[in-house]
């Protein structure tokens, strides 16, 4: 599956192999659960320079811990409260290139030094967040935001 050379392939082909591999491993006849477990791993095994990658779930006016990869993470959060819960909130994709200056910020893991949340909404409704952690400051950049973005609307499509 993931058997390319990581060293010789370039950003953009790394891009593309990126969101063809979820549309090879996306299924609507699946239950959402597993569809959102095999995102988790391919984000995690495309994107360098990360410790976390994962799911947040809209449920009861809230947000859950949903399928997620790297070091168990805070299980709720509230809409409007740190990064995942003003993404949801606003349904603005954000990226903190340095978390201990994004006041609110909810602190799961102290290595995490740097974040990106993008919203999911289908029909109108909040469905949760894509949520990514780096330990390096400044490690998300405005490609990553468009191609995660582009990942998501992948994902809206197949979701019930
Ligand atoms: N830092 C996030 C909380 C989730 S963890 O990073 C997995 C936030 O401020 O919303």
């Amino acid at each position: 599956m993931f058997d390319y050379d990581k060293d010789s392939i370039t950003k953009d082909e790394k891009n593309t192999l990126f969101l063809e591999t979820l549309r090879g491993y996306f299924d609507n006849g699946l239950p959402v659960v597993t569809n959102l477990a095999n995102m988790a791993a391919i984000v995690y095994e495309f994107f360098d320079g990360i410790n976390w990658a994962g799911f947040y779930l809209y449920q009861d006016s809230k947000l859950i811990l949903g399928p997620f990869q790297g070091k168990p993470a805070c299980t709720e959060i509230e809409i409007g409260k740190g990064v995942c819960g003003v993404a949801a909130e606003t349904m603005q994709s954000i990226i903190v290139p340095d978390t201990d200056r994004f006041e609110g910020h909810i602190v799961c893991d102290s290595a995490s030094k740097a974040e990106i949340v993008i919203p999911i909404a289908k029909d109108g409704g909040l469905f949760g967040v894509l949520d990514i952690d780096s330990p390096n400051m400044n490690r998300f950049t405005e490609e990553d935001r468009l191609i995660l973005q582009e990942s998501v609307r992948l994902l809206i499509d197949i979701l019930p």
